[in-house]
């Protein structure tokens, strides 16, 4: 585990290059594909990401500002554009008493997970069920991050960002930003030119996030657990507590189990996560398209939870089914296409895998099978969950 006080392990001077040269984003990205990229800048401070975000909308470049690089899909192609990488850590700007619990704050480039294992450790509750998730801090908010019953939708008090539109610094409070499942209005801003003001933006959307800033309550208790499989693990029912510090021991070996824990020696892991989003449809539709067996899972409204530790209420008409089950059930089983440099991971059929020799297209080929495989046996269209870089399914 990083001591997430500490700096990046290899600090680059201010605003350089790569000594020999910008890396790959094969180099850069967990799935490890990808090709060169023209030019690469390494932020150390929040003046250098907002400088060289500037200085490449000012000269009309393509702009990617990478964190963990989990959840991106890169075309082999070179990327003409510039990379940032954000690589300030610090979990500081911490408030904590017992009344009004620990504010905290965090720059967007801290690796997630450190925060998460850091509540833990200093009984800051909320955030424990979201460990071993790859990727940055300033990653959550975009996509609401969340697994097993939790979103960072209850957590997070506000985002401070970049709006390369405005060309200015904002400050959005929790209930600014529109979460959803798997969404928001900085990640809309991407396809939706109402959220993007007038126009899309890409890869990179409108905003680019600078600083995270959540309200834990102080409990050595986790939050009530929501998730079936994550009680099970426990030996406990759904909506018990135990030391957060179970709870974070436990989603590890699940997630361990499902190689969703990153692993340079292990190739189920070289993925981004769940590739695709888990479908939403009303009730009708389900009853229209899913098999009796699939699962249905109601929708909880994780931004709805007013009070810390509150459950979501459901929402009505509102249907998750299972991108996993639907994938297996189309005949595309965990490994499936073993042997190819692209397979499914061998511990959960919504990873796509890098097996060490793939390409971006081995994996786009791998993901376009799939999804029109789903798409002939249910009629239900898969979406996928990474942005792709130069690349469309
Ligand atoms: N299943 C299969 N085959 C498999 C794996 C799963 O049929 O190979 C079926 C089973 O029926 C299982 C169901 O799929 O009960 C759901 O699987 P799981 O509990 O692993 O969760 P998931 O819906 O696939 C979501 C999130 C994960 C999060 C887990 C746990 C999405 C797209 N994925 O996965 O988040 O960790 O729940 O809460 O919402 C991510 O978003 O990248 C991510 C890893």
């Amino acid at each position: 585990m990083l001591d997430p006080l500490t700096p990046a392990a290899t600090p680059l001077a201010a605003g350089s290059t790569f000594p020999g040269g910008a890396p790959t984003l094969a180099e850069l990205t967990t799935l490890r594909v990808g090709g060169p990229v023209r030019e690469y800048v390494e932020a150390q401070t929040e003046a250098e990401l907002v400088s060289a975000v500037r200085a490449a909308d000012d000269a009309g470049a393509a702009l990617l500002v990478l964190g963990g690089g989990s959840n991106l899909l890169a075309s082999d192609a070179p990327f003409d554009g510039v990379v940032v990488r954000d690589a300030r850590r610090a979990i500081d700007g911490v408030g904590d008493d017992a009344c009004a619990g620990a504010s905290l704050t965090v720059p967007a480039g801290q690796p997630w997970d450190d925060v998460v294992a850091t509540a833990v450790q200093e009984g800051w509750m909320g955030v424990e069920a979201l460990s071993g998730i790859p990727g940055s801090a300033g990653a959550t908010p975009v996509q609401n991050v969340g697994a097993y019953g939790q979103e960072v939708a209850e957590t997070l008090s506000s985002v401070r960002v970049y709006d390369r539109l405005e060309r200015r610094t904002r400050m959005f409070a929790v209930g600014e930003l529109g979460l959803g499942y798997r969404t928001s209005l900085l990640k809309r801003s991407l396809a939706d030119t109402a959220a993007g003001g007038g126009r899309t933006w890409g890869p990179t959307g409108r905003y680019v996030v600078l600083e995270v800033s959540f309200q834990l309550r102080l409990a050595t208790l986790s939050a009530p657990v929501r998730y079936p499989e994550l009680a099970r693990t426990l030996g406990i029912d759904v909506g018990r507590r135990v030391p957060a510090a179970d709870v974070r021991a436990a989603v590890l070996e699940l997630r361990r189990g499902k190689g969703m824990v990153l692993d340079a020696a292990d190739h189920d892991t070289w993925s981004a996560g769940s590739f695709f989003t888990n479908p939403l449809m009303s009730v009708a539709e389900a009853d229209a398209l899913l098999p009796a067996d699939a699962p249905r899972y109601p929708v909880a409204d994780h931004t709805a939870i007013h009070q810390i530790g509150g459950s979501a209420p459901v929402v009505e008409d509102l249907v998750k089914t299972s991108a996993a089950w639907l994938i297996s059930h189309a005949g595309f089983e965990k490994g499936f296409g073993l042997g190819a440099p692209a397979s499914l991971s061998t511990k959960h059929a919504l990873a796509l895998t890098n097996r060490g020799g793939a390409t971006a297209e081995d994996l786009l080929a791998l993901a376009r099978a799939v999804r029109e495989g789903v798409r002939a046996a249910y009629g239900i269209e898969l979406i996928p969950e990474p942005v792709l870089l130069g690349a469309a399914l």
